[in-house]
């Protein structure tokens, strides 16, 4: 058994995952009134970023639970010890890699989140999933939270904030990353730049898509 598929996780994350698809349901159809082009420019820009979340402070936007599951399996099977995510949301993804560092011993997630209401939700939900010990939320901008008291070596990063950041917050941590480290991208297609930056093997990452529009990059050195 793991931390993942008994209680209390396991049922939070039934009701987590169940408001999840309940409010994803809700916001499809304004969403695809949103002309393609507009979309793109929404869910890329580099500056324009904080309204957009702003508007959906209420909805968890989460993982599937295919990637929950995927980054658990990730950080329990490389014995990860310090992990690192951008985007915490609810802390639906952030339970799956606590869980996971609850189960191969131990270790510390930094996660961030600059919506205020979310970083409580974040909290009361890791609260109730035991594994508050685990895991720091730095509340504020990624760029400055990010950007200090980091951790070293990181051997997990898991990026699922506004994705036009992708490449910024990958710069911030990357000097900490240690040779083997992997760095999982939700969504990385909205983010040209950044998957052309981790699939150049100059840039010092090997990286192959996965499913469900997920990129998984290595650190070569
Ligand atoms: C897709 S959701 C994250 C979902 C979460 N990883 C999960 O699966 O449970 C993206 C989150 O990132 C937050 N976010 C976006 N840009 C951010 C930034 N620059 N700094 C901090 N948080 C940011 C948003 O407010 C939103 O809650």
């Amino acid at each position: 058994m793991t931390t993942l598929t008994t209680a209390p996780v396991s049922s939070l994350l039934d009701r987590l995952f169940a408001e999840n698809e309940a409010s994803f349901a809700a916001l499809n159809p304004t969403w695809a009134q949103i002309p393609a082009e507009q979309r793109v420019a929404l869910m890329s820009s580099k500056t324009n970023y904080r309204a957009l979340y702003t508007e959906m402070k209420d909805v968890p936007l989460a993982v599937s639970r295919t990637t929950g599951a995927f980054l658990y399996m990730l950080a329990r099977s490389m014995n990860a010890r310090t992990i690192v995510e951008f985007g915490t949301s609810f802390g639906i993804s952030a339970l799956h890699l606590a869980a996971a560092l609850r189960d191969g011993g131990g270790g510390r997630l930094i996660t961030t989140e600059f919506e205020p209401s979310k970083v409580a939700r974040a909290r009361a939900n890791i609260a109730a999933g035991g594994l508050s010990d685990l895991v720091e939320i730095r509340e504020g901008d990624a760029l400055e939270t990010l950007a200090h008291n980091l951790p070293k070596p990181i051997d997990l990063v898991f990026l699922d904030g506004a994705k036009g950041l992708y490449p910024a917050v990958l710069a911030l941590l990357e000097n900490h990353l240690r040779a083997g480290a992997l760095v999982v991208a939700d969504n990385a297609d909205w983010s040209p730049e950044y998957l052309t930056r981790v699939r150049s093997p100059a840039q010092g990452y090997m990286s192959v898509p996965f499913a469900e529009d997920v990129e998984l990059s290595m650190r070569i050195d």
